[in-house]
């Protein structure tokens, strides 16, 4: 297999920024399309707000981010950031049919031996791969977010991906400073995110029934875990309407009304309270009360 030295980045949203500066921080020849031409610049701004409010970083050092930022090359043309790319990762929003459309494009467009990743938070690559002509090179990579410090990725194959192509994507992930996960057979939530899922799920049901305060439960988390922040915070910072499609993809799944996500947060997103992103989820930015000090001993 040809190693990676070329990785394309489509979609330069939140994961996207983080993914394409953590890539070209390693080394690697980062080619990045957005459709928006100032999605770039604009999600660097709230990327270094979500470290100062997590009090988190890279993995590389934070005086270093604006050198690697720039080596980034933005393209006005899917076509051309595509060009010479051993690997593609697709950071598109969180919906089945779009991601189908775009891996749709970047098969007839990329290089025929380049491999194509999604970042999906939950739609495995199996319902994607069939729009392709090379299931085999197609996976899921699943980051978190390397710039605050969750420095890890969920790998997992479809029903023909080739033992090589998950290889290289563990050599990938672990040369970019992350732990690469590993999924053995294919599930809905990968390794760690399911983990995720389930303490997420149950912080909703919680929230949305009235029987705590949701602050409570992110004061909880924070002395459980020894973590700067809670579910809910990390539901702020991931956007509302993100976590909202997520749990639909699972929910569409099961079709188990206990993992409907509840009505409340749809609400909350109807209302425009999409998180750190909208200035308001759960909490207020940019000066969220649970960075504040005080705030574990409940003041
Ligand atoms: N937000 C998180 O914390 C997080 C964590 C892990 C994985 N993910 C996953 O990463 C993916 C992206 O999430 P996000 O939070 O970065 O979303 P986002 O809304 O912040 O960014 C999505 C970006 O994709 C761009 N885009 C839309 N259509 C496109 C197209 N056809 N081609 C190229 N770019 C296009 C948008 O302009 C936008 O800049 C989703 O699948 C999500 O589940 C998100």
């Amino acid at each position: 297999m040809k190693p990676i030295k070329n990785v394309c980045v489509v979609g330069l949203g939140t994961l996207g920024t983080q993914i394409a500066i953590q890539a070209a921080a390693y080394g690697y020849n980062v080619d990045a399309y957005d459709p928006k031409p100032d999605a770039f610049a604009t999600m660097q701004t709230k990327v270094k707000a979500a470290m100062q409010m997590t009090r988190k970083g890279p993995t590389f050092p934070m005086a270093l981010w604006d050198a690697h930022a720039a080596k980034v090359r933005l393209h006005s043309s899917l076509a051309a950031a595509l060009l010479t790319a051993d690997l593609v990762v697709e950071v598109v929003p969180e919906d089945v049919e779009s991601k189908r459309k775009v891996f749709a494009e970047l098969d007839r467009l990329a290089p025929i031996d380049a491999l194509l990743a999604t970042n999906s938070s939950s739609i495995p690559i199996s319902r994607i791969e069939s729009v392709t002509t090379r299931p085999e090179k197609c996976l899921n990579i699943h980051f978190y977010q390397p710039a605050v410090g969750m420095n890890m990725a969920d790998i997992m194959g479809g029903s023909k991906t080739s033992p090589e192509t998950l290889q290289a994507a563990r050599v990938f992930v672990r040369s970019l400073g992350c732990v690469p996960l590993m999924v053995q057979k294919e599930t809905l939530g990968f390794c760690f995110n399911s983990i995720w899922r389930a303490v997420k799920r149950q912080s909703l049901y919680m929230w949305d029934g009235g029987f705590v305060d949701f602050r409570d439960i992110d004061r909880a988390w924070m002395t459980f875990t020894g973590m700067t922040y809670g579910p809910f915070f990390l539901m702020d910072l991931v956007g509302l309407d993100i976590i909202y499609a997520i749990e639909n993809i699972y929910f569409e799944s099961s079709q188990d009304p206990r993992d409907a996500p509840p009505a409340s947060l749809k609400q909350k997103i109807a209302r425009g309270e999409l998180g750190v992103k909208a200035g308001i989820g759960f909490y207020k930015y940019p000066d969220p009360e649970c960075t504040r000090e005080g705030f574990l001993l409940g003041a």
